[in-house]
């Protein structure tokens, strides 16, 4: 078979990804400097779409609030993982981001008197956790949707460059003056199966999340972390990769997202004795707790044998007594998913839930200008991630619901802002003429391949061990099953085939690629799992329950190296980068 046909570009700034993040760079960056955004799918079907409950803003709309209050509670509900920088121009920037998406158009719901309207949501209080606040910026239970179709506009408006269904494999690091620095990326085209070779002065990776190394999940089939799986495989550093999100109320047996906002608005978590359980867990803000409080009690629930259903596997979320029009006007989609999903009638009886695999707090370390760090501090040029992919970190151990909407505003924004800044004076990194082959031996390898194990097995086997062993419940034993586990399916992973050797639409050969990165991003997240030996946050260690300050109120900074691994994991490196603290020391986590 002849090689592919390699196309060559060049670009101010090139940004992979049009998902929130990437697309709200685009608008910053669009403007100012040659831009082309490359994604691999469509823009307006990227995940962002899939967010539903709201974006968080002290707007003070319909409650006293403030921007202090959004940090320390953001922070808190971090499990003091935060970096409180980071968390201030979060909060701070919350309110022009809002401004932002209404100047462009965005449908938000209003009050009567025509405000925008917010609604409450987990860990989001007033006065340092007196009391739940309504925070939350909404368009009823698709605010994501609505957001991805807003910036997509406003993109299409200030014409944008899209490079769509063509999917990144690689970044192409240059050596100048001995520094490995990024010049261009390379993508693979859906229809042609052509190869793409974008040059970019400025790089920003706005690639989504990784969910889909766990079976059930709430992320869709696209999730497959390939942004942070190819900076991995760069020999750049992954930070606090062991903190996983699990979204407490996925609908129970599929994991597909049922808003927190149906919390906000009201609903109740229930046991099978009909108790409102999160009474005992947070007897002050209960339902509204913070996402890793909340699906561990329902674990809980279920493990101490009070869940509900024939196994009693699940819990139950409690609508039945909104009414009706409220359910209607504001949670409309979920609603309409519990009957069409569970058969359940939300109006009259309670819909089954359990936690879902839903946001990688972890990533990509970025500063505050969302520019790529190499260590703990020292900047990759030219190179910048934002939103899901990213760790900059705002979201520590444990993200509060409606800061990822805000996340990917303020950072894609901010990304986009440094990216121009930096193109109008670097010069092109030179791309060197080969630069496309590593993507070419990584498909003929698998296009070629004769080998007998088959991709849709492999991802099965490595998504179930990890939901048995890196869920919500973790110890040394489950994690090392975990990684003896991805060994195993590594060493399988060689002897891959695919049905479909050709060239034109052929997901066959990209789902083998993908499941490369998420092997990769799997066993960053059990090793550093593993070497985290307290519990904070997302991450519960049930052979060291308790929070350790004195040795791990540090970041994990995972890196690839070349020694060979006897053992699983040993070829990674585990270093530690300390927290950024500046007016909250930690203190004990009570709701
Ligand atoms: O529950 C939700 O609507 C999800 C929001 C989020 O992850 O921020």
């Amino acid at each position: 078979m002849s090689k592919p046909k390699v196309h060559h570009y060049e670009y101010d700034v090139v940004i992979v990804g049009a998902g929130g993040a990437g697309m709200r760079a685009a608008i910053e960056a669009g403007p100012h400097a040659k831009t082309a955004v490359i994604s691999k799918l469509f823009p307006t079907r990227s995940h962002t779409g899939a967010a539903q409950g709201g974006m968080a803003a002290a707007l003070g709309n319909v409650e006293e609030d403030s921007w202090e209050w959004h940090t320390f509670d953001t922070v808190k509900g971090g499990d003091y993982l935060v970096d409180q920088d980071a968390a201030e121009i979060l909060a701070k920037e919350s309110v022009q981001a809002v401004i932002d998406l209404e100047n462009m158009g965005l449908p938000f719901n209003r009050t009567p008197d025509g405000k925008i309207d917010q609604r409450r949501f987990g860990g989001h209080t007033r006065d340092h956790g007196k009391a739940p606040v309504r925070r939350s910026c909404y368009a009823a239970d698709r605010t994501g949707h609505m957001i991805l179709q807003t910036l997509y506009q406003n993109c299409v408006k200030l014409g944008i460059e899209f490079y769509n269904e063509f999917y990144v494999l690689d970044l192409v690091m240059t050596k100048v003056d001995g520094e490995e620095r990024p010049s261009a990326v390379v993508a693979y085209e859906l229809a042609t199966g052509e190869l793409h070779v974008f040059q970019g002065k400025s790089i920003i990776f706005a690639t989504g999340g990784f969910g889909k190394i766990f079976k059930t999940t709430s992320n869709a089939h696209t999730l497959t972390g390939d942004g942070v799986g190819i900076i991995w495989r760069k020999g750049l550093p992954l930070e606090d990769m062991e903190f996983y999100q699990f979204h407490p109320t996925g609908l129970a047996g599929l994991g597909i997202l049922l808003s927190e906002a149906a919390r906000g608005e009201g609903g109740i978590l229930r046991n099978s004795t009909g108790e409102r359980f999160m009474e005992r867990y947070a007897p002050t803000i209960k339902d509204l707790a913070p996402r890793d409080m909340v699906a561990r009690a329902m674990a809980n629930e279920v493990r101490e044998g009070r869940g509900a259903g024939p196994n009693k596997d699940y819990v139950l979320l409690d609508l039945t007594h909104l009414p009706p029009e409220v359910i209607d006007e504001k949670l409309p989609d979920i609603t309409e998913f519990a009957r069409t999903y569970l058969g359940v009638e939300p109006y009259t009886e309670p819909v089954p839930v359990f936690p879902t695999a839903h946001y990688a707090m972890g990533g990509i370390p970025t500063n505050v200008q969302a520019e790529v760090l190499r260590d703990n501090d020292t900047v990759v040029p030219g190179l910048y991630a934002a939103g899901e992919c990213a760790c900059v970190s705002v979201h520590g151990a444990n993200r509060l619901g409606t800061n990822s909407l805000l996340d990917i505003n303020v950072f894609g924004k901010r990304a986009g802002a440094a990216a121009v800044e930096y193109a109008k004076t670097a010069k092109h990194v030179p791309v060197p003429a080969n630069a496309a082959d590593e993507v070419i031996s990584m498909i003929e390898k698998v296009r070629k391949s004769k080998g007998t194990e088959k991709v849709a097995v492999l991802r099965k086997e490595l998504q179930d061990t990890m939901d048995k062993n890196a869920q919500v419940y973790r110890t040394e034993e489950s994690l090392n099953e975990a990684l003896d586990k991805i060994a195993e399916l590594r060493e399988r992973y060689e002897n891959i085939s695919v049905q479909d050797k050709g060239q034109r639409f052929n997901t066959d050969l990209l789902e083998a690629i993908e499941l490369g990165f998420l092997l990769d991003l799997a066993e960053v997240l059990a090793l550093t799992s593993r070497e985290r030996r307290e519990s904070r946050g997302a991450h519960l260690r049930e052979d060291f329950l308790a929070r350790d300050d004195e040795k791990f109120m540090v970041h994990s900074m995972a890196y690839l190296t070349d020694k060979p691994a006897k053992k699983p994991g040993d070829n990674i490196k585990v270093g530690w980068k300390p927290v950024i603290v500046t007016n909250y020391q930690p203190m004990e986590r009570k709701y």
